[in-house]
């Protein structure tokens, strides 16, 4: 029997369009070689948005979002749009779309391909083989913490106001999130903030305990302090397994675990509220407007997002592991966009990247 799954797509800006364009290839090969059919929307979010309808997020975008099995979304952000006002900035569109979907657990893999070793700055004995899991409790902390603003004090001076704020139930959901991923991997989560400095921190390491005790105490607990776990990163980031932690060290954090790899246009992401909800699925890089719209994009990291989307959203597990593998064939085939370029290579265009993958799946 054909399963069919809804999907919206959300190319936003900048080479988002143009990465999405290769996803599309992937959606028709499984829809021609697999059980599986897909109702597709596609709608503009970030700045596309903010031209369209004068919002970064219509509400009509997230009602569609809210009613699909899962989102698919390309990046947000540009130049184009650094005048506009803070609460319509692109990334607001992406914020909103988190906190009203209820995203509060997003997954962010660090995975060094061994065809891709020395795209790490960091020397091959350090990374090679490292698989590191980053859940990033995404929908709280200083992100969305009441007060926060610019006021000005009368006298010349003004002051800048945001607020970190955890309760027990935003830890515990995103806690059990990470034990449960680490179960199913090397068993091991370490959980970062900065209990030494911060009240938000100290319950967000109790509550953490708790959990642990009660549910998860068969899996391998550590605390780390985020300073630290990001030293740790860089200098052995194979002792991380499953990293757990707030939504600002996370934002920190993961753009370092993804440097460990190397390879920004690799990676792909998940964030995921309450089971049997919708999940959206995005790359971990940015819009990257400078080269936006010349085939230079790596399309990778979206459709590997894509993959994760049919693996947690849509019970596919088995057609995502066809495209991670294939992913990993083209790789070793020394095929590359030029983000990822190295001696002995083919360097190809975007299109001719997801041409490739096709080839391989095929
Ligand atoms: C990320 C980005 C976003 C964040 C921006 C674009 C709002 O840096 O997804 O890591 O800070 O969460
Ligand atoms: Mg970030």
């Amino acid at each position: 029997m054909t399963k069919n799954y809804t999907l919206t797509i959300l190319p936003g800006d900048g080479i988002g369009p143009e990465a999405m364009a290769e996803v599309r290839k992937v959606i028709t090969w499984l829809e021609d070689t697999q059980d599986i059919s897909f109702t597709l929307h596609e709608d503009d979010i970030g700045g596309a948005a903010y031209d369209r309808y004068g919002v970064p997020l219509a509400d009509e975008t997230l009602q569609k979002c809210k009613a699909s099995d899962a989102v698919i979304m390309g990046s947000v952000g540009g130049p184009k749009w650094d005048k506009v006002d803070y609460d319509k900035r692109p990334e607001q569109g992406l914020l909103n779309l988190r906190k009203e979907m209820q995203l509060f657990a997003n997954l962010r893999p660090a995975l060094v391909f061994d065809a891709l070793i020395d795209a790490s700055t960091l020397k091959p004995e350090i990374v090679r083989g490292l698989d590191i899991l980053i859940v990033r409790e995404l929908t709280g902390g200083v992100y969305f913490g009441e007060p926060r603003g610019i006021e000005d004090l009368g006298n010349g001076q003004r002051r800048g106001v945001n607020t970190q704020v955890y309760e027990t139930y935003e830890i515990d959901r995103v806690g059990r999130v990470a034990f449960d991923l680490a179960r199913k991997r090397n068993n091991k989560v370490t959980s970062c903030e900065k209990a030494n400095v911060m009240e938000s921190g100290k319950l967000w390491r109790e509550d953490i305990t708790a959990l642990h005790t009660a549910n998860f105490s068969d899996v391998t607990l550590e605390h780390m302090y985020a300073d630290n776990a990001a030293m740790q990163l860089v200098r052995n980031p194979s002792q991380f397994d499953v990293i757990v932690t707030d939504n600002l060290f996370g934002d920190l954090l993961s753009d370092a675990a993804a440097m460990c790899t190397g390879s920004l246009g690799m990676l792909p992401s998940a964030s995921l509220g309450e089971a049997g909800k919708p999940g959206l699925y995005e790359p971990v890089h940015g819009s990257a407007p400078d080269i936006a719209g010349q085939g230079k994009a790596n399309p990778l990291a979206t459709i590997l997002s894509f993959a994760m989307a049919l693996r947690y959203s849509l019970d596919c597990g088995e057609q995502a592991n066809l495209i991670e593998s294939a992913v990993q064939k083209v790789l070793e085939k020394g095929i590359r966009t030029p983000d990822i370029m190295a001696n002995g290579c083919t360097e190809v265009s975007t299109a001719k990247m997801g041409d490739a993958l096709i080839a391989e799946l095929s």
